[in-house]
């Protein structure tokens, strides 16, 4: 996926967490891939959603694999480690999959919104008609930060909920402009 993303590069940039921490949003390169891992390995499993991210050493490295090979990552960094990561996943309906995780640690500063403003922007130049993000019910942190960037339920039941980000509708452009200059 790295030919079509240096086409329609997104600069990284630098921002200070809600800590006073300076934090890197950039794109993932190859080189990221062990950092990836070893977020994985760190991760709380107390803040996993839909049995994500996976356990064991194995299954970490062949998911993240995975969303190498198939989708578009952006990386949160600070001091050299990844310390939150998000995914776009292409469904092949137009619409992307959208997987988001930030360390515990690093949770509640700033940095999921931060790696959702870069991974809707990024779903935007790369022409998808809409991101969809599936959570479950009782994850209220993920929920408020998907409505915080427009995204709206549109199905849910005992084990998950699917929430829905339009790029094309003229409202949702509207909101997010209003985001993006906050
Ligand atoms: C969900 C997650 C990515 C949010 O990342 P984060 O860096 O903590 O997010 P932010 O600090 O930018 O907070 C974003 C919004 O989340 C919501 N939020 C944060 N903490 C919350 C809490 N304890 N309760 C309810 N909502 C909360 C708020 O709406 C907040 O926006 P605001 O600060 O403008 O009010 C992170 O908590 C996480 O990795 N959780 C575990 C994995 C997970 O559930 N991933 C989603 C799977 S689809």
């Amino acid at each position: 996926m790295t030919s079509l993303i240096s086409q329609r590069n997104l600069n990284p940039y630098e921002f200070t967490d809600k800590l006073g921490e300076k934090i890197v949003i950039r794109l993932y390169d190859h080189h990221d891939r062990d950092k990836l891992i070893e977020m994985y390995e760190r991760f709380d499993p107390d803040d996993r959603c839909l049995g994500l991210p996976p356990i064991t050493k194995e299954c970490i490295k062949r998911w993240v694999d995975y969303l190498i090979e198939n989708g578009y990552n952006v990386v949160a960094e600070h001091n050299g480690r990844i310390v939150g990561h998000v995914a776009l996943v292409p469904l092949g309906n137009g619409d992307a999959e959208l997987d988001i995780f930030v360390l515990r640690q690093y949770q509640n500063r700033g940095i999921g919104s931060e790696l959702m403003r870069y991974a809707i922007e990024l779903g935007r130049r790369l022409g998808f008609r809409g991101i969809l993000a599936v959570t479950e019910p009782s994850n209220l942190r993920a929920k408020n930060l998907f409505k915080k960037f427009g995204f709206k339920t549109v199905s849910s039941d005992f084990d998950e909920c699917h929430m829905y980000l339009s790029l094309t509708s003229p409202s949702s452009r509207t909101k997010l402009q209003a985001l993006s200059t906050s």
